[in-house]
């Protein structure tokens, strides 16, 4: 590994309303490494990140590319001297399709009196990229049409079509199946060969020690130290992380379940699953296994009204019901949270306070109006209770660290007063602190009776939360098994 410093921070400071998100940070990479640099959510990690790629220019501090200070004033520049950013929320035009973004304003052109987009090799490049990352999508999909997992390579796969120097990759595996990110990380390993430096975002910490040469931690956007990663326990960059140790992330104790309150008997939804027959109890907790793309999301919006069932019932309470929208299945006492919680879960322009009351307002009428005085109180309460982090609850919720636009969907679910609760990947992009926070949360609600289903991919989380777990692989149901029974082998051999 050569270990030339090919970029240098030297205090940056950033300022936003009411934060201060980067105090002073020095940080530097080198050619030919992986840095993974982790901290909570809204820790500053992403702001360097566009201070890097000329998204915000910093308050103080310099950037020395090469040897010498550098301005980045716009992405445009920051991508023509080398710098690819896989950016933590997707950075795609929904109406184009993938060869569309992957060239996006470097369109290359053809014929020689009149010069015109040669689509064909556009598309014939996409389709070589795509192919080096063992992803199978036609190029010509719409990226509106495409589930977020194949989004997440598609934003990958466009910061790869090009030749750079330093590749940045803010949260890249957080949808990814464990064959996505082994694709990825081999491709990772082969850049650092080349040369490339690369730095590294993640809240998987189990990845750090996977793909990590040296790793930097940051705390309230200040840096707290770097490291090899051979002199860095896991329990010591969490520490470093949040200021305290975390000793027993899953809270889980035995609990008395009640009478079954939701059922699904051979569900189907045309393209998307079939046959699915479960039933859940008041204070259970249900996780539902399976890889990326196994249909559990499919599932879930078939149950809450967002997909339509082609046969098959959903029982709730001793009643078949058939939600005709989301907004039925709330009023009933279903809730959801969603797992593409940007798409589906929040209304970027609203305030953190409306968002959180959004899907939950009758519970806040007075007499014609709302009562102004509670919404304070239950956004106040959630505010605490899931320690999200912005200057104020009138702060739009565009403007949080990713991780904390996620607590504010959680909290919108929570607070539609449901007895069923549906999280899907409720812990995905999320720092392990706040994990601790959620997991908390979740015995707390099934401790008063309601009854929980959880879909993850990360087998920890399933084996450590669930009191049953289902396993589903393209669109049926595989297994399923108690808690006693489970273990990582027999999931995964039920989900592959
Ligand atoms: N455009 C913005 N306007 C106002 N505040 C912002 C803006 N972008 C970031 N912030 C604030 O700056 C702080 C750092 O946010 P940042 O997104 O860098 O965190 P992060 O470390 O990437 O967190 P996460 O792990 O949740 O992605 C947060 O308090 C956030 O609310
Ligand atoms: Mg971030």
């Amino acid at each position: 590994m050569k270990s030339e410093p090919i970029l240098r921070f030297e205090g940056i400071i950033k300022q936003f309303p009411g934060v201060v998100a980067l105090k002073g940070v020095n940080f530097e990479l080198r050619e030919g490494e992986v840095h993974v640099l982790v901290g909570a959510n809204g820790a500053g990690k992403s702001t360097l990140v566009k201070i890097l790629a000329g998204v915000y220019q910093p308050d103080a501090g310099r950037i020395i590319f090469d040897g010498k200070p550098v301005t980045m004033k716009t992405p445009e520049q920051a991508f023509e001297m080398g710098i690819s950013i896989v950016y933590q929320n997707f950075n795609l035009i929904g109406k184009m399709d993938i060869g569309q973004n992957i060239f996006l304003n470097r369109e290359p052109l053809k014929g020689r009196l009149i010069r015109r987009i040669d689509w064909e090799r556009i598309y014939s490049e996409t389709q070589s990229v795509l192919e080096r990352l063992h992803v199978n999508i036609d190029p010509k999909s719409k990226i509106d049409d495409l589930p977020v997992a194949d989004l997440q390579m598609v934003e990958i796969a466009k910061a790869l079509a090009v030749q750079s120097r330093i590749l940045v990759l803010d949260e890249p595996t957080s949808s990814l199946s464990g064959q996505e990110t082994d694709e990825l990380f081999s491709r990772i390993s082969q850049l650092k060969e080349e040369g490339v430096a690369i730095l590294y975002i993640s809240h998987r910490l189990e990845e750090i020690k996977r793909i990590g040469d040296r790793v930097t931690v940051f705390r309230d956007g200040e840096g707290m130290g770097s490291g090899n990663i051979e002199d860095m326990s896991v329990q010591k960059i969490i520490k470093m992380m949040l200021g305290r140790d975390i000793k027993k992330i899953y809270p889980w104790r035995a609990r008395e379940t009640g009478e079954e309150i939701l059922s699904v008997n051979n569900l189907a939804s045309s393209n998307a699953f079939s046959d699915i027959s479960f039933s859940l109890r008041t204070g259970e907790i249900l996780g539902i296994s399976g890889l990326v793309g196994a249909k559990r999301t499919e599932l879930a919006h078939a149950i809450f009204g967002a997909l339509p069932i082609g046969s098959g019932q959903v029982r709730f309470k001793g009643r078949t019901v058939e939600f005709r929208s989301p907004k039925d299945a709330i009023h009933a006492g279903i809730g959801l949270l969603p797992e593409d919680k940007a798409k589906h879960g929040m209304f970027e322009i609203l305030s953190v306070a409306s968002n959180v009351t959004s899907a939950g307002l009758k519970l806040l009428k007075k007499g014609l109006g709302l009562d102004l005085n509670k919404e304070k109180g239950v956004v106040e309460e959630y505010k605490e209770k899931l320690n999200i982090m912005t200057p104020s609850t009138k702060t739009q919720i565009e403007s949080l660290s990713g991780g904390n636009q996620q607590k504010v969907v959680l909290a919108k679910s929570l607070f539609t007063n449901s007895e069923v609760l549906i999280f899907d990947e409720p812990t995905k992009g999320i720092d392990v602190g706040a994990k601790e926070e959620i997991y908390n949360l979740m015995i707390e609600l099934a401790g008063n009776g309601k009854g929980i289903i959880m879909i993850s991919s990360e087998l920890p989380e399933i084996l450590g939360m669930s009191d049953r777990i289902l396993v589903m692989k393209e669109g049926r149901v595989t297994a399923e098994m108690s808690r006693e029974e489970a273990n990582q082998e027999k999931l995964l051999e039920a989900a592959l």
